[in-house]
């Protein structure tokens, strides 16, 4: 079972951070101007139990602002309240991973959850505004030039759910941004919430239903008609967060779902398939035709998450994940799911895509990886694998072309950004920071995404913590100063 580590690159480190024109090596393209904000997992003071997950860490964003061939990099614990009750005792008040029961009685709150976020996966851009979003609670506003936070939202209480995704998918035709919140009524409820945004920012649609049984939804996936949410395999209770554990156990023996809801529908179009247990965290992409969807995502055969006990007593076996295809059939009666290996390299299951093409049919994933032509010499960290390495996949014929970061580099999911907003399918720049476990630094590399070759490197002179993800946010989607 990998546990946080409390010294070494991961420790924690309270440490914010600006950084006035960054120090870089061979040149910034000038194409870039937006910002890529990325979100930390940043343990304020260490777990109180030292088997608990990195999932359960506070949350930290940075920023690398680039513009006119400059970097200027910034970063920000996010105050939630949670923070703020930290820093206030100058200790860890809370116990495992979304379980209340095991925090200290003076913050204790078992019937608001969502209170305890950490905010520390994923930056929102939605209608001119940023957002650090965690999946246990609401999206909080922070301001997006001096990462300040402003406060948690529930969108003038249009959104009901106490949950809101660190996963919204934005469809690049209609500007909707579709979102969902899980758990939605507190600890271990059925519920979910589905719903989406218009360019505005005005919640557009909900749809509310209960799940088979309540799993962790970590990812969702759209297409042009529909909005398809997969799960299973963890399993959490009442009886189980009373009795002191980790929010999340892992029953094998129950089928894996997918939830397939039509866009604007309603509950009774609701449709379901079941396949054997997956391990699913993220998702690439997806697309209909007609009444097929397709979804591509990493897939394991088994428990992804080695901090969740398997009930059935099994040993947590070594994550392997390879790129699948699953196909839904509307009209098919007996809802048959079709999955296939579309590439059998292990990959993490970071991938990303040119978000140009979200819903749509995509040709190119770029994902960071292990690849075992590399030799890793740092020293591993808390994660699964030392992904030194960067992969871009071309759907089209399965081919792969692959940058190594650094052999001391453990490299975080890679974005794509699009060299001009017309530009064709790829055409564009890589993003992607990398731990120098050797340098004690963080580094972000910029490469040509078609060729997989570095054109700058920019060196921040201290460490990050651990990044989840990283959005690009165009210049005009925000009120830079
Ligand atoms: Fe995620």
């Amino acid at each position: 079972v990998a546990v946080i580590e409390t010294e070494g690159y991961f420790g924690p480190a309270r440490f914010e951070a600006e950084v006035f024109d960054c120090h870089f090596t061979g040149a910034i393209p000038k194409d870039l101007d937006g910002a890529f904000f990325r979100m930390h997992a940043a343990s304020l003071y260490p777990p109180k139990f030292a088997d608990d997950t990195i999932l359960a860490a506070d949350g930290y964003i940075s920023m690398f602002r680039i513009q006119g061939g400059h970097v200027d990099y910034r970063g920000r614990y996010v105050r939630t309240q949670r923070m703020l009750n930290q820093k206030e005792s100058r200790r860890q008040l809370y116990g495992y991973y979304r379980n209340p029961y095991t925090d200290d009685p003076e913050v204790r709150d078992v019937d608001h959850p969502h209170l305890r976020t950490t905010a520390n996966t994923t930056a929102m851009v939605l209608a001119g505004k940023l957002y650090a979003n965690k999946e246990d609670g609401l999206p909080h506003e922070l301001d997006p030039n001096s990462l300040e936070t402003i406060g948690p939202t529930d969108f003038n209480g249009d959104w009901q759910s106490q949950t809101f995704t660190a996963h919204p998918k934005r469809d690049p035709v209609t500007g909707e941004t579709f979102v969902m919140g899980y758990e939605a009524h507190g600890l271990a409820s059925d519920d979910v919430h589905v719903g989406s945004f218009d360019r505005e920012g005005a919640l557009n649609w909900v749809v509310r239903f209960k799940v088979p049984y309540p799993s962790l939804l970590h990812d969702m996936i759209i297409t042009e008609d529909y909005v398809v949410i997969p799960g299973g395999g963890t399993v959490t209770s009442r009886d189980r967060l009373e009795a002191g554990k980790i929010h999340w156990g892992w029953d094998g023996t129950l089928p894996f779902y997918y939830a397939v809801v039509p866009r604007g529908g309603e509950n009774d179009d609701i449709r379901w398939f079941y396949s054997s247990q997956r391990g699913v965290v993220h998702t690439a992409n997806g697309w209909n035709e007609g009444r097929r969807i397709f979804l591509d995502m990493p897939m394991a055969d088994g428990n992804v998450w080695p901090w969740f006990e398997d009930l059935q007593g099994a040993p947590f076996e070594p994550i392997i994940n390879s790129l699948r295809r699953v196909t839904l059939d509307l009209d098919d009666p007996g809802e048959h799911v079709d999955e296939r290996v579309i590439i059998p390299t292990p990959i993490s299951h970071f991938t990303r895509i040119d978000e140009r093409r979200l819903g749509r049919k995509h040709r190119y994933v770029w994902v960071n990886y292990a690849d075992p032509e590399q030799t890793f010499t740092g020293t591993p960290g808390p994660g699964p694998e030392p992904t030194g390495s960067i992969l871009r996949v071309d759907m089209a014929d399965g081919s792969t072309k692959s940058f190594s970061v650094g052999s001391a580099h453990v490299c975080q999911e890679p974005i794509f950004v699009p060299r001009s907003a017309h530009a064709p399918e790829g055409d564009g720049f890589v993003l992607a920071t990398a731990h120098n476990l050797d340098a004690m630094r963080a580094e972000l590399v910029i490469l040509d995404a078609m060729e997989m070759v570095e054109l700058a490197r920019v060196i921040l002179p201290f460490r990050n913590p651990e990044q989840v993800h990283g959005t690009w946010a165009e210049a005009a989607e925000l009120p830079f100063r």
